[in-house]
């Protein structure tokens, strides 16, 4: 393990960054090891300005049910608990704040794969679940891959990690209380400013995809994002906008 990673470190270098962010959020927890971040903070009650992190997550959700694989001591796990009405401003702030924390550590274009993936070299480094269970909290949640060096096979071809991108000095501590200061400042820009953060990091815009949204596939070439509307498609029959909370990109089959 990183030295600056240790964990008696945690608490007060998130409490720090907790410092810096002007409110948004007010108190951080640093659990030893948790299933997932997400239903610690359900089970906990965690109130708004909550942040939820662990040094080891083992049952980690991504979006639609799928699996986050264990972070062992190498990957980031959190929960930052939002007013509930930042739920869809965060689908297009998250990524850009995970993003440009990423870029900062690294000499790699650090890509957005809507609606939740940060990728390099179209492999996933970073995942963004947004999840409301009541009128007053979303959670957002991140996992972002730190010191992974190699990779269950399913995940070869798919995944990457910081530490395998060169920055191999750097701790899951560093990022995560940068990421914290990132995300808050960028709730502070303005969305048209996020909006353009966001397309000048995104890999789909122009390709040919599908969506899997309210249950049903939906194909075409996507067109642009709006922070209110979600994704433009231009289907065969017409464009169509595809929320970023409710919708997900299948995968194309290998
Ligand atoms: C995805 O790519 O589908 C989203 C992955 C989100 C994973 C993070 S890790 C922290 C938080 N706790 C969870 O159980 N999931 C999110």
């Amino acid at each position: 393990m990183n030295a600056q990673d240790a964990p008696h470190r945690w608490p007060d270098a998130l409490d720090e960054a907790v410092r810096a962010t002007n409110g948004l959020f007010t108190r951080s927890i640093v659990l030893a090891e948790t299933d997932s971040t997400q239903d610690a903070a359900r089970r906990m009650r965690a109130g708004v300005g909550t942040i939820i992190t662990t040094l080891r997550q083992t049952k980690g959700r991504g979006r639609l049910g799928r699996a986050w694989a264990d972070t062992a001591e190498h990957g980031i796990a959190v929960t930052f608990c939002l007013p509930a009405d930042l739920a869809l401003r965060a689908t297009l702030i998250a990524p850009v704040a995970v993003a440009e924390t990423l870029a900062s550590f690294i000499n790699y274009p650090v890509g957005i794969k809507w609606p939740n993936d940060v990728v390099v070299d179209s492999r996933k480094i970073a995942g963004v679940l947004i999840e409301r269970f009541d009128d007053a909290i979303a959670h957002l949640g991140i996992g972002i891959n730190i010191a992974q060096t190699d990779w269950p096979a399913e995940l070869a071809h798919r995944a990457i990690s910081l530490h395998q991108l060169g920055a191999n000095d750097v701790s899951r501590l560093a990022v995560l209380t940068r990421l914290t200061t990132t995300l808050a400042a960028c709730f502070n820009r303005p969305d048209d400013d996020i909006a353009s953060a966001f397309r000048s990091r995104d890999v789909l815009t122009g390709s040919v995809a599908t969506f899997l949204h309210d249950g049903r596939e939906v194909r075409g070439r996507v067109g642009e994002v709006d922070p209110a509307r979600g994704l433009r498609v231009e289907t065969e029959s017409g464009p169509i906008w595809l929320p970023a909370l409710t919708t997900s990109v299948v995968p194309p089959a290998e």
